[in-house]
């Protein structure tokens, strides 16, 4: 297991620039089974989700070679089988259901895993396709999807603005025959990142980033391929305003819009953190001798509300805070299982269900903890930043799912944090 081990008290200073948005990147490498001829993905992050999005290509036949930064795909036959351990590995999996069924014909997908916040149905994703005309099994640990012929247009109406559902039916409005509307669609910024490339490649949408897709089908794959460079990550950036904002200092993110990440700009601006705003980019300062503002009351909401990645993120940043604050998560149910990392550190938090409550102005002690999740794990990463003393995060394997090298990037910034290699099994001695 994998360890971060940081000591904190040190402020940050300097210059970062997120990687490309592992929300995008993982949708859009399942969308190059979609095109007809090579597409690449330009300035992909090592991240765990990205190796093992390689491997369930790899997997069902595809062809993808990392050159550099850049990942090429080249068009090759493939079969509609997802291994068990690769879907159990991320939720992301659920990206290949309508990729699969439309080259293969037939899909069977184990249900997806990936940070257990909760339960994650993908009824919405299953629904629609059925109403394109996919005949749906499903059965206790798997779904089985399979077409005759092409699907169809459809005008459908989700009953809630997932991302992940929204994204399945756009890829597969974009093959099927006919014109799609898609109503009460996610407006998140990785939607219309996707569908940049989609129609790179030769689909017709239109509307990505409002509620209302309409999308004409190629009736078929794609007849092009595309060279996309996926949008910044924006729950990246804000990882690293919360580091900022947390520990002290002043620190610059280039290269992301501010606009991605309005929501948890404001909420720092309120906690009362100097925020300015570029075209291109965003400082974010704190003096580390004057607390932040709590007493807030945060409710996460799809976009262009505050978004659910962030919000352990924003507890971080409240533990030290003055005054007692909510903050409540509309999506998922376990999104605060980082409380309890939190309370190892002496923070006065509760966390029930989709709630989190903090009293605020807590002196943390570094100690050790376990990263539930990806960023939940962050959250404690940020939390050892502005904790006296030492602390280890052990990672099970989650944090380097969405950062590629977080230790190494807040380091640059001045922080004491480094990974530490898996601890050898002690030798045992005998007689
Ligand atoms: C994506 C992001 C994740 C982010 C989330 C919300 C990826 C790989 N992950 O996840 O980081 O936290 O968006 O911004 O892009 N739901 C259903 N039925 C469905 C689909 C979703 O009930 O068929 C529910 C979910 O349980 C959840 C809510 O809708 O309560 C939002 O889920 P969704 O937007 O689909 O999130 P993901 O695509 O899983």
């Amino acid at each position: 297991m994998e360890r971060i081990e940081i000591t904190g008290g040190r402020t940050l200073a300097g210059r970062v620039r997120p990687a490309c948005a592992k929300n995008s990147v993982l949708p859009l490498l399942a969308a190059t089974l979609l095109c007809r001829e090579p597409c690449t993905l330009c300035g992909v992050p090592d991240l765990a989700d990205v190796q093992t999005s390689l491997q369930l290509l790899a997997a069902v036949g595809a062809a993808v070679e990392r050159r550099g930064p850049d990942l090429c795909t080249a068009p090759r036959p493939v079969r509609g089988l997802v291994p068990d351990p690769l879907a159990a590995a991320m939720r992301a999996s659920v990206f290949y259901l309508a990729p699969l069924l439309l080259r293969a014909g037939r899909v069977e997908l184990p249900l997806p895993g990936g940070c257990r916040l909760g339960p994650r149905p993908i009824d919405i994703h299953l629904d629609g396709l059925a109403a394109m005309g996919a005949t749906v099994q499903t059965l206790p640990d798997r779904v089985v999807v399979q077409r005759r012929g092409a699907l169809h247009a459809v005008d459908y109406t989700l009953r809630l603005p997932s991302v992940g559902a929204t994204l399945t039916l756009l890829m597969a409005a974009a093959c099927a025959r006919g014109f799609t509307t898609l109503r009460g669609a996610a407006c998140e910024p990785e939607i219309a990142d996707v569908a940049a490339f989609l129609n790179a490649a030769g689909a017709r949408i239109a509307g990505a980033g409002t509620p209302v897709l309409t999308i004409r089908g190629v009736g078929g794959l794609l007849p092009g391929g595309a060279r996309h460079t996926p949008l910044p990550d924006r729950i990246a950036a804000a990882t690293y305003a919360a580091a900022v904002a947390a520990a002290g200092g002043q620190v610059t993110v280039e290269g992301c819009r501010p606009a991605y990440l309005g929501a948890f700009l404001q909420f720092l601006r309120r906690a009362g953190c100097r925020v300015e705003a570029g075209p291109d980019g965003f400082t974010v300062a704190r003096d580390p001798d004057r607390p932040l503002q709590g007493g807030v009351d945060l409710r996460t909401g799809a976009w262009p509300g505050f978004a659910t990645d962030t919000a352990p993120l924003a507890a971080a940043v409240l533990l030290g805070a003055e005054g007692a604050s909510r903050i409540h998560d509309a999506l998922f149910q376990n999104r605060f299982a980082c409380a309890a990392g939190f309370a190892a550190m002496g923070a006065r938090v509760r966390a029930r269900g989709r709630d989190l409550w903090l009293a605020g102005s807590d002196r943390l002690q570094g100690t050790l903890v376990t990263a539930p999740d990806l960023r939940g794990g962050a959250a404690l990463v940020i939390a050892g930043l502005f904790a006296e003393g030492s602390s280890t995060v052990l990672d099970p394997g989650h944090i380097r799912r969405g950062y590629a090298d977080l230790p190494g990037e807040l380091r640059q910034l001045g922080a004491a944090c480094r990974p530490a290699p898996a601890r050898a099994p002690q030798a045992v001695q005998y007689g």
